[in-house]
């Protein structure tokens, strides 16, 4: 992390990406709670997704690259992934090319917000580079197309070390390594094997394996019982929604990618087109992802602030975005979180 001296304070160095949809609306919400709370951030501005694609062709452009590799840490807003035809996901470029191997999401219910569930505290830790997201996939004819489905034991072994290190850290208690190894023997056995070989290496953490489609019954049963999880790709993509349905919805779930040379904070929610520039956004989960970056770069103190005057707006349930059943915008919401402060 760079830093600068600036007036006595710290002043850091931080890339944002402004994404689009609503990642632009957001994206300034956050930025202004974060000034409020006397934080010093330079924010080195970088456009990615739909917007960049009509001015430049492409929707990474190096530079972006190049901000993130340079300041180690990046805030970004939702990018849209146009279906089909076109081009590679951003978000599957970024972490490709930074090496963000892991990808964590913590849940823990948040006073204020009904959920059919008062004791969920777990936290989802996905694979980043493979599975089926690698891309290796091709139209064999007309009628059949096929795709590789890619586990290695470097990967799978990287990413176990890394949620038995986070459970150690964090003082959580089991690790779960959850897939489908009865169906995919080879793929799925490869990465629970190396799970196995890491737990071995931390006799104080809890080791149990699960299949996903247990995993997802239980979770909608009975989700306090479960602490750690690891997943390879796929499968940690779907079930992290699941478990942000479990805290009350994609508007308060957050996530980071972190690599050995660079980490990318990132809600979980995506660019959500059908509320573009209506300023009904919910800032919360980005402003989550600021939070944690913000510990992260030891601002520990504005990042207790924060969380606290987020939790009391959410909890005082006066001034609430619409998802989250109020009927307050972006704007309003985010000024009742500042007046918090
Ligand atoms: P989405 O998460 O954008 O939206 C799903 C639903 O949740 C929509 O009804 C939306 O209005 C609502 N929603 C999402 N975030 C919200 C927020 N902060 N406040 C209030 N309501 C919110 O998922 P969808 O529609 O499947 O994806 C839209 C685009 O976003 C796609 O192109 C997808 O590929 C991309 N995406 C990008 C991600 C990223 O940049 N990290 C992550 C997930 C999807």
């Amino acid at each position: 992390m760079e830093y600068n001296k600036v007036r006595g304070k710290n002043m850091h160095n931080i890339t944002l990406i402004e994404g689009d949809g609503i990642g632009p609306e957001i994206a300034d919400a956050v930025v202004k709670i974060i000034d409020a709370a006397g934080v010093k951030i330079n924010w080195d501005r970088q456009s990615a997704g739909l917007d960049v694609i009509e001015k430049e062709g492409i929707p990474l452009p190096d530079r972006v690259i190049e901000s993130i590799k340079k300041n180690k840490i990046a805030l970004k807003a939702p990018v849209t992934t146009p279906i089909g035809k076109g081009f590679r996901s951003v978000n599957v470029q970024l972490r490709r090319e930074l090496d963000l191997y892991a990808n964590v999401r913590p849940c823990k219910n948040i006073d204020g917000i009904k959920t059919p569930f008062n004791d969920v505290d777990l936290v989802v830790i996905r694979e980043n580079t493979e599975d089926l997201y690698t891309g290796i996939e091709r139209k064999v004819d007309d009628d059949t197309a096929e795709g590789i489905k890619l586990i290695t034991r470097k990967a799978s072994t990287r990413i176990a070390e890394y949620a038995f290190n986070y459970a150690k850290k964090m003082n959580r208690k089991t690790v779960w390594a959850v897939s489908k190894a009865n169906i995919c023997k080879l793929t799925d056995g490869l990465f629970l094997e190396c799970a196995r070989e890491v737990s071995k290496k931390y006799p104080n953490i809890e080791y149990k394996e699960i299949l996903v489609d247990a995993l997802c019954m239980q979770l909608v049963q009975n989700p306090s019982k479960f602490d750690v999880l690891v997943l390879p790709n796929l499968y940690g993509d779907i079930v992290s929604d699941l478990t942000a349905g479990l805290i009350g919805g994609l508007g308060v779930a957050q996530g980071a990618n972190i690599g050995l040379e660079a980490s990318v904070y990132e809600p979980v929610h995506g660019s959500a087109p059908d509320i573009k520039g209506q300023n009904l956004a919910n800032p919360s989960a980005l402003l989550m992802c600021a939070i944690e970056m913000l510990k992260n770069i030891d601002e520990l103190e504005a990042a207790k602030n924060l969380e606290k005057a987020l939790f009391k707006t959410i909890k005082e349930g006066r001034i609430l975005t619409r998802d989250l059943g109020g009927s307050s915008t972006t704007i309003e919401f985010s000024d009742e979180i500042i007046r918090n402060l």
